[in-house]
């Protein structure tokens, strides 16, 4: 039949026939073809070979969920007497699997603030096995110098792994940074339709050997329809990304000036505490704004549940703008006194910026706070 098709087929196959033994233990000695789906599978190699060359990486490595390549990812460079520094401000689960899985372990793990900068050198002195670093974070969208860190932790052998969801590929490159292991939670910006759970870490060959081998026994793997679907939304990634970028700079100037804003939290703006590192470090400010409102916890709940085009729903990085008040979800396992120590209020408000035009986005938040 003459015409291929433009887009590769989904290989849903689970397993793999051989034409002789001799092929099969060449496959399972070498790595050199596929043999059953947890190991690989052509789909999901595909995104991976797309994912890796969009970051710049040797390898990239997929996963069922951001969780699942976080968690196998650190695991796979730790022992019982491993020593792991933290950034605080990491996302919920990471925080959990941080804190409390891997202290079971045996493993030392010490954890600090974005901006304790000087922490971070003394600690990183005493010797680590892995720098885990979370930029921008979430939700107040601090952003962490990273390449100095890398350096430092490079020095005394450690890994350095670095979560660069809410950055996506566009608008940070991990691998200028000096980062060893990029993660992606492929269910925000790379699959981009709130339609997919899934996840990447990208490295080299030597550590993408490594963490293939923990994906391989641990079972974490992504399956081929949601490869095939991460794989369409990254062929439309940046030209997503530069639009909700551009959208979250309209809509953060016009908080800034809002007489019902107390604070915005945007790297684009130049009030920003880390408005010159973003400049440096990152090539567009996000698709992620926070702010706080002059209101009460009823207030800013009333708030959010009367915007319309903007919906009321946790994650972030998709085609619908969607609002959440962290102090409701994202944070709510935290004791006051721990939201107040990271600058959580009951007044925050997140937004993540999809597709809509920026004027109907506004025309929705300034709607909404008639309400307030
Ligand atoms: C920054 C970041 N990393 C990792 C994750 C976890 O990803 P997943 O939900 O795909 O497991 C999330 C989820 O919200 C996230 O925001």
């Amino acid at each position: 039949m003459k015409g291929k098709p433009v887009i590769p087929p989904v290989y849903l196959s689970a397993t793999y026939e051989f034409e002789s033994t001799d092929e099969l233990i060449d496959v399972v000695q070498h790595h050199s073809g596929f043999i059953y789906s947890r190991w690989d599978n052509p789909t999901v190699r595909e995104t991976e070979k797309a994912l890796a060359a969009m970051e710049g990486y040797d390898e990239a490595i997929a996963f069922g969920s951001g969780m699942a390549a976080i968690t196998t990812s650190i695991l796979a460079f730790l022992d019982r007497d491993s020593r792991v520094i933290t950034v605080r401000e990491t996302y919920g689960g990471t925080f959990e699997f941080v804190h409390k899985f891997l202290p079971r372990l045996g493993i030392e793990v010490i954890d600090l603030g974005c901006d304790e900068v000087d922490g971070f050198h003394a600690e990183i002195e005493k010797g680590l096995t892995l720098l885990y670093l979370e930029t921008p974070t979430n939700p107040l969208l601090r952003i962490i110098d990273v390449k100095p860190l890398a350096e430092l932790a490079h020095a005394k052998g450690a890994v350095v792994v670095l979560d660069s969801t809410f950055a996506s590929p566009v608008n940070q490159r991990p691998v200028e940074l000096g980062v060893d292991i990029v993660i992606h939670s492929a269910t925000k910006y790379l699959g981009g339709h709130h339609d997919i759970t899934a996840g990447f870490a990208c490295c080299n060959k030597e550590d993408s050997k490594r963490i293939w081998e923990y994906r391989k026994v641990m079972g974490g793997v992504l399956d081929p329809m949601t490869a095939f679907l991460a794989l369409r939304g990254m062929k439309t990634l940046e030209l997503r990304v530069k639009r909700q970028n551009e959208t979250a700079m309209e809509v953060a100037q016009f908080l800034a000036t809002h007489e019902k804003v107390r604070i915005v939290h945007y790297p684009g703006l130049s009030t920003h505490p880390d408005h010159p590192i973003a400049k440096r470090q990152m090539k567009g400010s996000g698709g992620i704004l926070s702010f706080e409102i002059e209101a009460d916890f009823e207030g800013t709940k009333r708030f959010v549940d009367t915007l319309k085009a903007i919906k009321l729903a946790t994650s972030l990085g998709g085609v619908t703008s969607l609002a959440t008040q962290p102090v409701t979800n994202t944070h709510a396992a935290l004791s006051p006194d721990e939201r107040q120590k990271a600058g959580i209020s009951d007044s925050l408000v997140r937004i993540s910026i999809g597709l809509e035009d920026a004027g109907a986005l506004i025309d929705d938040i300034d709607q909404a706070f008639a309400a307030v």
